[in-house]
């Protein structure tokens, strides 16, 4: 299709003229009498050009201009000046007018000015496009393995398609916090509200007035009427975090709000659409939790329409070398410091550990290190213990450790691995076990030996 070209001028004359001229270019034209005919033209027409007369009544040319770069309107505007208004014609440009003719001009000027605002303004869009491409590859998700560049593809597919739900599957620590915000601030609901809740942080009953809301008097605390997040939310994303916790009862009511798009408030009787949009996250297999009977599945099949998996880092540990370079450069930002990276040999064993702390371990140890380093550069001995002691295998089963030629501690060791499984598992004993492949009777016994040390 063409490119519509909308002239504006109040002299019949020199419409005609223009349109008629740039008709047999082959453009389309449109044409308006003042300022406020173009733009008006300019809203129904989506010009490519507006070719525009100064002085004109009602509205002049200016003002027109004016009132179009407010509305952050990129159009390319070539005005048009009487002999010698420079003045007028500077604050044009002022204004991003692209170019001006001086009446009385040749109509050969105007097709040229006519073919290079279009030119212009189409490498502007481009460089636009790309700048804005660059941006979605999600600067702040760093990552550049095939299984990222999934989970890219997929985010950037989201940006376009309004998902009601999203269910983002992936160990502690993967980034699913990220992947959750990047699916707000990227999509279609990004000027909206954005609200986290996790599904551990409150008691069953606090936590149904806190998503729904409650009526005055609805239970003895509730002195006044609230508004829950999903009546808050209205339009936004609302992320659920830790859905796996959500108690059984609390599962149903979210499943019937899910499916009726609309919910009450705690003691109230009027239903409320549900207009927010919903993203979950957990660290379990929620398809396991299901077929154990800890999780709905009809809740787990609601939620799985669209599911995300963030891969562990141990799976993609391609991207080791580029997160421990941006994590560098932020702690340097942050506490004013230089370090330039790593050398050779600590590279490859932070490459080479197990990461079941996934990316937030790995920042853990990265600004432990920075904090602590004597120089500019990481090497292995900068690194904590259990990162220094390579295990010749990836199968945490066999746990067999290459001995390093110093020597180890092998008390300061065992005690120092007890603390980090506990610290990894927020203080929960069979996990901390777990991790560590030993009984939680065992792990009690070695948290009591250690004390006595
Ligand atoms: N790909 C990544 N690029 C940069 N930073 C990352 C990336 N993945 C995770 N991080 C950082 O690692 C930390 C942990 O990430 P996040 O909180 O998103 O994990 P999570 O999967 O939500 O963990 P949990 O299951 O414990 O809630 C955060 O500081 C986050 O900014
Ligand atoms: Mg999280």
């Amino acid at each position: 299709m063409s490119d519509t070209i909308l002239i504006c001028d109040d002299e019949e004359l020199i419409r005609w003229s223009l349109c008629e001229h740039l008709e047999q270019e082959g453009y389309r034209t449109v044409a308006a009498e003042n300022g406020q005919q173009a733009l008006n033209a300019v809203r129904d027409h989506a010009p490519a050009v507006l070719v525009m007369d100064l002085k004109m009544p009602v509205m002049d040319g200016l003002t027109a201009l004016r009132a179009l770069r407010e509305s952050d309107h990129d159009l390319p505007v070539i005005m048009i000046t009487a002999h010698g208004g420079v003045e007028s014609a500077i604050e044009a440009t002022r204004l991003g007018a692209c170019g001006y003719l001086t009446k009385p001009f040749d109509l050969r000027e105007v097709s040229i000015a006519v073919k290079r605002a279009i030119a212009e303004h189409r490498l502007k869009r481009e460089v636009h496009y790309l700048r804005t491409q660059k941006h979605q590859n999600y600067a702040d998700i760093i990552g550049q393995s095939p299984a990222m560049l999934h989970l890219f593809e997929t985010l950037r597919r989201l940006e376009r398609v309004d998902a009601p739900t999203v269910l983002i599957q992936g160990e502690s620590g993967t980034g699913k916090d990220l992947v959750a915000r990047a699916i707000h601030s990227r999509g279609p609901r990004s000027g909206q509200p954005y609200m986290e809740i996790d599904c551990t942080s409150l008691p069953e009953q606090l936590m149904e007035s806190e998503l729904f809301g409650h009526e005055r008097g609805a239970f003895t605390d509730a002195r006044a009427t609230k508004r829950g997040l999903f009546e808050v939310a209205a339009g936004g994303v609302i992320f659920l975090d830790e859905i796996g916790e959500l108690p059984l009862t609390m599962q149903s009511k979210l499943l019937r709000a899910l499916e009726n798009r609309k919910f009450r408030r705690v003691g109230g009787v009027a239903d409320i659409p549900l207009n927010a949009a919903i993203v979950t996250a957990t660290n379990r297999n929620l398809r396991d939790e299901a077929k154990a009977g800890r999780f709905r599945e009809d809740l787990f099949f609601r939620l799985h329409v669209v599911p995300i998996e963030v891969p562990a880092l141990r799976e993609r540990r391609e991207d080791i070398p580029a997160l421990v370079q941006y994590f560098i450069e932020r702690l340097n930002k942050t506490f004013g410091r230089a370090v330039r990276g790593t050398n050779a040999k600590a590279m490859e064993l932070l490459a080479a550990y197990r990461w079941p702390g996934n990316v937030r371990e790995l920042r853990n140890v990265i600004e432990r290190t920075v904090i602590l380093l004597p120089g500019d550069v990481i090497e292995p001995g900068d690194l904590p213990a259990e990162i220094r002691v390579v295990t010749t295998s990836g199968d945490p089963q066999q746990r067999v450790f290459t001995l390093p030629e110093q020597g180890v501690n092998l008390e300061a060791l065992e005690a120092d691995l007890v603390r980090q499984a506990l610290e990894r598992a927020g203080g929960n004993q069979s996990a901390a076990a777990r991790l560590l492949g030993i009984s939680r009777y065992a792990l009690r016994y070695r948290m009591e030996h250690s004390d006595k040390r």
